[in-house]
């Protein structure tokens, strides 16, 4: 692999063995092994036009756990602010000899700019690119949800029939972009949820079941109820209905926490609105894997800068 750009781009088997070789990442960490000399040599670039904590400290600890030299360039504070552009970073990093590099933008599509630009041979990892796609969190998020269902059996697995109701700001989300693609490629029946006004206007391509109704998709007893952020910094206020309205009518809030099985799982990629989009008693609860999905974002993390950055790269795309 030469990029991991999109989940729209994996096949059934490039996702299955990226989730096998986070398994081995995490069974080493769970041996206790502090570092593999994997990556060592190599310069790993987290670039972050955008905040993030869970997003950059995992891709942090992923490439320092393989041994890498890692360099974080957050936009505030360096040149960007002084009009300096992505061509001109980017060449800047491949003089200082970037091998990788994480890139989470505002822009839609700015990491395959990136990745085929001819800037910078390194490779690129999309770390969430504006509405578009954020790859490693849906890539830890089917992780999460083959280890709560397989266990120790999810090896080579996919999630075939896995029932999982993804509910909120689809229309601003990466996360749920990426999810829709990859959950559908192993096999998952994906339903989404939102206020009319925050679903994406053409859905036709989706591979997915769109309903406005919480309460009849939480009915149909889902196996994962994937609760989203209310980003309230892409939207205008007219696309917003009122937080109380909001969390009534589209949160997972005590009660309707309670109705679950407690089969279900409850995902949240965080950061949370507590009190808006899931209440407190849901988000802590033993059928939350919100801290679970940051964990295993370390692992799932370590096996895509292995994939991309041990041995030598391919010469494509
Ligand atoms: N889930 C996620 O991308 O979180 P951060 O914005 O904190 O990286």
């Amino acid at each position: 692999m030469r990029h991991l750009l999109s989940t729209r781009d994996l096949t059934r088997a490039e996702a299955i063995e990226i989730l096998d070789i986070a398994e081995d990442m995490a069974a080493v960490q769970l041996r206790e092994v502090k570092k593999l000399p994997t990556l060592r040599g190599k310069t790993v670039v987290n670039l972050f036009f955008e905040d993030s904590t869970r997003t950059r400290i995992s891709f942090e600890a992923a490439a320092k756990r393989l041994s890498a030299d890692v360099i974080n360039f957050s936009a505030k504070g360096s040149s960007v602010s002084k009009g300096e552009s992505l061509k001109d970073t980017a060449q800047t990093l491949q003089a200082i000899g970037a091998d990788g590099v994480v890139i989470r933008h505002g822009a839609s599509g700015a990491p395959q700019t990136l990745a085929t630009s001819g800037w910078i041979d390194a490779g690129v990892i999309n770390a969430g690119d504006g509405t578009h796609e954020h790859p490693t969190q849906a890539l830890l998020d089917a992780f999460t949800i083959r280890r709560r269902l397989h266990g120790a059996a999810s090896r080579g697995r996919d999630l075939a029939g896995v029932r999982v109701v993804i509910v909120g700001d689809i229309l601003h989300s990466r996360v749920a972009r990426s999810n829709v693609w990859l959950l559908s490629t192993l096999g998952a029946d994906v339903t989404l949820v939102a206020p009319p006004t925050l679903v994406p206007v053409d859905l036709t391509a989706w591979p997915v079941t769109v309903g406005y109704d919480l309460d009849a998709a939480l009915a149909a007893g889902p196996d994962v109820v994937m609760m989203l952020r209310i980003q309230a910094e892409r939207m205008n206020a007219a696309f917003f209905p009122n937080s109380r309205e909001y969390s009534r009518t589209w949160g997972l809030d005590d009660e309707r926490f309670h109705r679950l099985a407690p089969t279900s799982i409850v995902m949240h990629p965080g950061p949370m609105n507590r009190g808006l989009e899931i209440s407190s008693a849901a988000a802590d609860s033993p059928q939350s894997t919100v801290l679970e999905q940051v964990s295993n974002g370390v692992s799932v993390r370590m096996a895509a800068l292995y994939l991309l950055l041990s041995g030598e790269r391919e010469a494509t795309a």
